[in-house]
């Protein structure tokens, strides 16, 4: 019978973000190995209890397990914790069988540095322990929102045309292709039934881009932001303050 794989997207931006992108570019990996995928939204899901049901009914008929979750104020958000609170529960309720399932998670931080992402990984990795599931590993993603705008396939057929000395190159397309290269041996790994090794994941603790680049990203943005309003004028106002 072929593998199963339940993906629990942790994201309330639902298609808008980049745990829906990274994440759903496993799934068509794992799909791509004769793995079936069942997903869950899961603010969309814990609103309903049949919903809820489905997502543990289709727990307990997978063999994997894939988080993809943000990260808010250097933590698994509420939702995300409390999704594995239910699995949990259904573990100790006995709803869920034992048997051998893995957990892989990735965890997408909006600041540069993947290591924000340290403590949330760890939690996933504590919600695996605690529930006998084999802990297969995380990706830790820094400047996670630039693949809420790019998928990585898309992305990286549009970074195909830059020489190695544009500064795009290092900023956007070394990264992304070996994010692309780790994902791609995770999904091998995985789909085989492995835990993927360290070293592999430990090919994203680099950071991307100097900080200088991402302020510099950050003020255009709210710049332009600014300009949609007619208020370039007034950012340095303080209302706050009479
Ligand atoms: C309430 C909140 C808290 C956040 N806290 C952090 C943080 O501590 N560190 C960080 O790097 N990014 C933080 N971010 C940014 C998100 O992690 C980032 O936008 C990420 O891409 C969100 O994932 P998503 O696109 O899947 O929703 C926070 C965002 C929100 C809304």
């Amino acid at each position: 019978m072929n593998k199963q794989l339940t993906f629990l997207m942790c994201s309330p931006r639902g298609e808008k973000s980049a745990s829906h992108s990274i994440g759903s570019y496993l799934t068509s990996l794992f799909g791509e190995k004769g793995i079936t995928v069942t997903s869950f939204s899961v603010y969309q899901t814990l609103k309903k209890q049949d919903k809820i049901e489905e997502m543990i009914t289709s727990i307990d008929n997978s063999d994997i397990i894939l988080i993809s979750s943000p990260l808010y104020i250097d933590q698994a958000p509420y939702m995300t914790i409390r999704t594995m609170n239910i699995i949990t529960d259904s573990f100790k309720q006995g709803k869920i069988s034992k048997k051998e399932r893995h957990l892989f998670a990735i965890s997408n931080a909006g600041y540069l540095e993947y290591y924000h992402n340290s403590i949330a990984l760890k939690i996933y990795e504590q919600f695996a322990k605690e529930n006998d599931i084999i802990w297969a590993g995380g990706l830790p993603i820094g400047a996670a929102g630039t693949y809420v705008q790019y998928p990585i396939p898309e992305f990286l057929k549009m970074l195909e045309p830059l020489p190695k000395e544009d500064p795009r190159y290092e900023i956007y397309a070394k990264p992304t292709k070996l994010l692309d290269s780790v994902i791609k041996t995770s999904v091998d790994y995985l789909s085989r039934g492995n835990t993927v090794p360290n070293e592999e994941l430990q090919k994203l603790e680099f950071i991307s881009m100097p900080l200088e680049a991402y302020i510099e990203g950050g003020n255009n943005g709210w710049l332009e932001a600014a300009k949609q309003y007619d208020t370039t004028d007034k950012l340095r106002n303080k209302p706050y303050e009479r």
